[in-house]
Formats: C-alpha cells, sequence, structure tokens
C-alpha cells in the first residue's frame, strides 16, 4: 500500500506509453506501442481475447516488466517503479473482496494499511460516491454483483490513485447490470475526475463510456480515436467491422473530380469523397467504398423514379428481414455485395419491401468511407462472432 507522500508525487494523471513491448519467448503480445492518455479522460482499450490488454494494463500497473519502452505517469519515469510505489489502482473482473470484513471494512481497508485511525469521513465519502451507503455493514455475499463491483472501485479509489485500471469490471455480470453499471462507472469518473484506463472486448461498452478509445488488434494500436470518430471514420476494416457493422465494395477508381472520387462497381458508379479516402485514389486503382447500415434508405423498385438526385445508388434483392421495433434490419443481395446490410427505421413501413422484392439501395455520398483494398474484408467480423458464441 501507499504512503500519501508517493500518492501525491509531483505530475499529472496522464499516462504516457512510449515504445513499450512485451515479448514472451519469440513471441510478442505487445509490439512497440506509443500511447498518451490524456489526464482526466476516461480511456478504453479495446480488443478481441488475446490481443494484448491486460498485458499492456499490467504494465502501466508495474506487474509486468516491459521488454522495451518506458511507462510516464505525469512528468514521472515509472518504469522503474514497483506496482505499489505507482500512483495507480487495479480493479479486477474477479474484484475479491475480503469476505470476513464488511463493505465498510473493505473500503477502509487501504488507510487502515497506512495506518489511519480517522477513516470515518473518508469512508463514508466514498460509499457515498458508490451509492452504497446504506450497504455499510453488509457482507460481501450480501451485496449483488454489481453492487459488489461498486465495492471494488471505492476500495481503489480511497487510495486516491492519479489513475484507476480497470481490467473487464463488469466481465462477470449479467447484460442489465452491465449496462447499468457502465453508466454508474462514467459518472464516478466524471465525479472524481482522474484518468481511468479500462479494457473491455465489448465495443458497445468502450464506447458507452470512454471519452477516447484504442482498438487494439494483435498486440498493436490499429486505431485511436473518440467513440464516433472511430465508428464514422475507419480507417481499417478490422475497426469497421469491430466497431459495428459495416458493407463493403470492392470499387475501381474511374475518375477525379475536384473532392470527389468516382468508384466503378458492378457497372455502376458511386462517388466518394476524397477527405474520406484513407487509402491513395488512383485512375484505375481498387478501393473498398464503405457504408455503414443505417446510412442506406430502402426504396422499392418501382419507386426508384422518385429517389433524388446525387445520391449513391445500387439495385439488389432482399433476402431477408428483422423486424426489430425500433428498425428492420434488411439483408440485400446485389451485384457489388451479396450480403448489404440495410437498417431503417420504423417511421412509416412499406409492406413491399419484404423478401423477394427488387429494391434499390441509396445514400448520401458523403456517408461512404474508402479504405485500401489489400486487407481482408472480414477481418474483425469473425472475431466479434467467435466472442458471441
Ligand atoms: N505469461 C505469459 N506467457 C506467455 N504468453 C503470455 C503470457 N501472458 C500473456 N500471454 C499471451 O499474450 C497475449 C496477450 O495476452 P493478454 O492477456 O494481454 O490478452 P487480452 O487482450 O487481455 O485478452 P483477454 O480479452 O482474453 O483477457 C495472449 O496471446 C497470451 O496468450
Ligand atoms: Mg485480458
Amino acid at each position: 500500500m501507499k504512503t500519501t507522500e508517493e500518492t501525491t508525487t509531483a505530475g499529472g494523471g496522464d499516462v504516457r506509453l512510449t515504445g513499450i513491448s512485451k515479448t514472451y519467448g519469440d513471441f510478442t503480445a505487445v509490439h512497440p506501442l506509443d500511447l498518451t492518455v490524456p489526464e482526466g479522460s476516461f480511456f478504453a482499450l479495446l480488443g478481441a481475447s488475446g490481443c494484448g490488454k491486460t498485458t499492456t494494463l499490467r504494465m502501466i500497473a508495474g506487474l509486468e516488466e516491459p521488454t522495451a519502452g518506458t511507462v510516464h505517469l505525469g512528468d514521472q519515469d515509472v518504469t522503474a517503479l514497483p506496482p505499489y510505489k505507482r500512483p495507480v489502482n487495479t480493479v479486477f473482473q474477479s474484484y475479491a473482496l475480503f469476505p470476513h470484513l464488511d463493505i465498510y471494512e473493505n473500503v477502509a481497508f487501504g488507510l487502515r494499511r497506512r495506518g489511519i485511525k480517522s477513516v470515518k469521513k473518508q469512508v463514508e465519502e466514498m460509499l457515498e460516491l458508490v451509492q452504497l451507503g446504506e450497504q455499510a455493514r453488509k457482507k460481501p455475499h450480501q451485496l449483488s454483483g454489481g453492487q459488489q463491483q461498486r465495492v471494488a472501485v471505492a476500495r481503489a479509489l480511497i487510495n486516491h490513485p492519479k489513475v484507476l485500471l480497470l481490467d473487464e469490471p463488469l466481465g462477470a455480470l449479467d447484460l442489465k447490470l452491465r449496462r447499468q453499471m457502465q453508466l454508474e462507472l462514467k459518472r464516478i469518473q466524471t465525479e472524481v475526475g482522474i484518468t481511468f484506463v479500462h479494457v473491455t472486448h465489448d465495443q458497445e461498452e468502450a464506447m458507452t463510456m470512454a471519452d477516447c478509445v484504442a482498438v487494439m488488434n494483435a498486440g498493436r494500436v490499429e486505431q485511436l480515436g473518440t467513440p464516433a470518430d472511430l465508428y464514422e471514420n475507419p480507417r481499417t476494416t478490422f475497426v469497421a467491422n469491430f466497431l459495428g457493422t459495416s458493407n463493403f465494395i470492392e470499387a475501381e477508381v474511374d475518375s477525379t473530380s475536384g473532392d470527389d472520387i468516382v468508384l466503378k462497381a458492378g457497372g455502376g458508379k458511386l462517388v466518394l469523397h476524397r477527405a474520406r479516402a484513407s487509402a491513395p485514389a488512383t485512375t484505375g486503382g481498387k478501393i473498398l467504398a464503405g457504408v455503414r447500415p443505417e446510412k442506406i434508405s430502402l426504396t422499392h423498385a418501382d419507386d426508384a423514379g422518385e429517389i433524388p438526385e446525387g445520391r449513391n445508388r445500387i439495385t439488389g434483392r432482399i433476402t431477408e428481414s428483422s423486424f426489430i421495433g425500433v428498425s428492420t434490419q434488411f439483408v440485400v443481395d446485389s451485384p457489388v455485395c451479396s450480403d448489404f446490410e440495410v437498417y431503417v427505421q420504423n417511421i412509416d413501413r412499406d409492406p413491399r419491401l419484404a423478401p423477394g422484392a427488387e429494391v434499390v439501395l441509396h445514400w448520401n455520398p458523403a456517408h461512404t468511407f474508402g479504405l485500401d483494398a489489400a486487407q481482408d474484408i472480414d477481418a474483425g467480423a469473425e472475431t466479434v462472432e467467435e466472442e458471441v458464441a
């Protein structure tokens, strides 16, 4: 446990990783990585199982020695410091509360270890922060999973770390409780204002909670950004598929005109805005044109004449339709992509839009993004299915 001096060392609460890597024998779990987590942010490390999230977190905590590189917390190089000397606390998936101590004593533990006698005010504040004041005298087994997780957070925060590391802290909870706890953790972070680094393989969880997300794949950070930026401007197929669903059309660059790139696909033309192409577009070259399912409108082929000019359009036939309340999710077979996904909000439902119907899919060209065609179109998509299975 830390002493007060150690927990209030100079420097801010930003985390700076420089060229940090970890190899086990000839296996590289984390490739040299540069990453800055701004002070006070809620930062998520997102990726599939085995991509190196826990290893990265453990190197920040000092529980794992990096093979190369440095870890800074604020101005301080902590690479050589043991875990207990770092102003960092970790909350794990198995929150391992002390079963024989009540909630109050579990939270007070860190203070008592440091020989602090008058713990009442701080413990009460912490219990209030995690909304467990009423439960103070219960034992851990008398609490729900979500309540126990909040005790674990309070137990860590009472040490006033500069940075709180959370490794899949909600992994053991059922879906509904997870959703509640996501909001709860977000509220706590906003209230205390310290840096949270949260590890998860759940893209929705990362998007809901974090200000900034680093998407990891096979020991590398594939892309870093705000949830909205990653969703709207994925730069790789992995990110495009791992965060939500993307449709891809393999297209050829036909010509460029001003800010527009004109693409050829399946005998038709599509427009991609140059600013949204993350791969070079040279005439005759290939590019993957991506579009998210909710950006697309579906019009029955009989009404194709009503579609406004200037929209990207392709034709197809509906093969599947699932009504899910707020929207209907369609799968459309088209010459450019055999399983185009389209989500249509249920406002005025067109009963003709059913399996077998010939349709036109159309969208604003601004919603097209362009990726390097030399990538696996399905990268990231299979991984998500494996997780679910
Ligand atoms: N002590 C070790 N010795 C050898 N290989 C290891 C060791 N620890 C981790 N690895 C390997 O390093 C890779 C990254 O592991 P890590 O625990 O960081 O993954 P993760 O992203 O946290 O995965 P998960 O979501 O399953 O927790 C994995 O392939 C793992 O098998
Ligand atoms: Mg892990």
